[in-house]
């Protein structure tokens, strides 16, 4: 069984996770609007990866025999200046769920819960690949600047993205 602590903790990572794929649905909607689809298509993509990371935090806790409740969702910004105000948006984003899930693994391990630290590694390893993804194109924009045809290439790039569903989100 899940204790109640870890129960409450879990739930309110499956809000923020929740929270990350409705600011990530936001950007998605502000650079179509800005005409950048494919900038649009990468955080469109964003915004089913983080549905499935609540999912799995989800199942988790009913796995366990937890109770899931689900709270309010908080509003979300709904302008950025530029693809690069939104992706510095992303890092600093990323980096606090990074350090909730430390949080979370600290937690579990002080309640000498192995399981929930097992599934909580998946989430350690992904959060490496999501500020480094995020760090990657912020630096390629810095780069390319004010430069049309850059931006256009870049856009181009990112329009490849493809949605690759869960496994684990079982
Ligand atoms: Fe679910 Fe982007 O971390």
């Amino acid at each position: 069984m899940l204790n109640k602590k870890l129960e409450e903790a879990l739930n309110a990572q499956i809000n923020a996770e929740f929270w990350s794929a409705y600011l990530y649905l936001s950007m998605s909607a502000d650079m179509s609007d800005k005409g950048m689809s494919g900038v649009a298509n990468w955080f469109a993509i964003q915004f089913k990866e983080e549905q499935d990371h609540a999912i799995k935090i989800f199942n988790y806790v009913i796995s366990r025999g937890g109770v899931v409740k689900l709270q309010p969702i908080d509003k979300v910004e709904t302008k950025w200046k530029n693809a690069l105000d939104a992706f510095e948006d992303t890092l600093e984003h990323e980096q606090k769920v990074t350090s909730m899930i430390n949080d979370l693994y600290a937690l579990a391990t002080e309640e000498k819960d192995y399981a929930t630290q097992s599934m909580l590694k998946w989430f350690i390893d992904e959060q490496v690949e999501e500020e480094e993804s995020a760090k990657g194109i912020i630096d390629n924009l810095k780069l390319i600047g004010d430069n049309g045809y850059g931006l256009y290439q870049l856009d181009k790039e990112l329009a490849t993205r493809v949605y690759t569903p869960l496994t684990t989100a079982e």
